[in-house]
């Protein structure tokens, strides 16, 4: 599928404001993937179908998950919000016909984030939250650091999003917990 009939898809199946996100997510990913050796072909890609799972209802969740064999993490059973991201990768192959695992794991790491994430996931995880539309009272500093150090800049946006699911009184995934360690240790190791 070109990238084209991508965004034809996906403005048939979000509404207008997920589909406006949409698209500041990858013009915002392209922007950023050269000053982080990323391929701009691929952030694009990552960037368009990121939420391409966002908003399924339950049932749709259960078809996909029956039909391709998505076995969900344990913390979607509550944390509803996690769904979209890991089901989205699966999403993005079947219906999009997207084989590169780089892309595939940018989409399925972005709400959580995970330990050792590639440049790509980095860059999907930081573009979903400083794309122009993208109004969470974090984004302006994130915005600013990204500018300077995607890390410095990915330490403070996963803990923006630890500290929002504590707000709500919600499970935190584990992985953004390590994800965030990782991060921390390899700047006190300075690598
Ligand atoms: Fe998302
Ligand atoms: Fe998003």
């Amino acid at each position: 599928m070109t990238t084209d009939e991508m965004i034809v898809r996906l403005k048939a199946t979000q509404v207008e404001r997920r589909f406006r996100h949409t698209m500041g997510v990858a013009a915002e990913a392209v922007r950023l993937a050269p000053k982080f050796g990323v391929d701009g072909d691929k952030a694009y890609i990552a960037g368009l179908l990121h939420d391409c799972a966002k908003n399924f209802s339950e049932e749709q969740v259960e078809e996909y998950c029956r039909k391709y064999g998505v076995v969900l993490d344990p913390y979607c059973k509550t944390e509803k919000a996690l769904v979209h991201g890991f089901l989205g990768a699966t999403v993005a192959r079947v219906d999009y016909g997207v084989d590169d695992p780089e892309i595939l794991n940018a989409i399925y790491y972005h709400t959580t984030g995970r330990p050792g994430m590639t440049p790509l996931e980095k860059l999907i995880y930081i573009a979903d939250m400083t794309e122009p539309g993208r109004e969470i009272e974090q984004s302006e500093q994130i915005r600013e650091l990204v500018e300077e150090d995607i890390d410095e800049a990915l330490i403070y946006a996963i803990g923006c999003s630890i500290k929002h699911v504590i707000k709500k009184g919600n499970l935190i995934h584990p992985d953004s917990i390590f994800a965030r360690n990782h991060l921390i240790e390899n700047r006190r190791r300075g690598s």
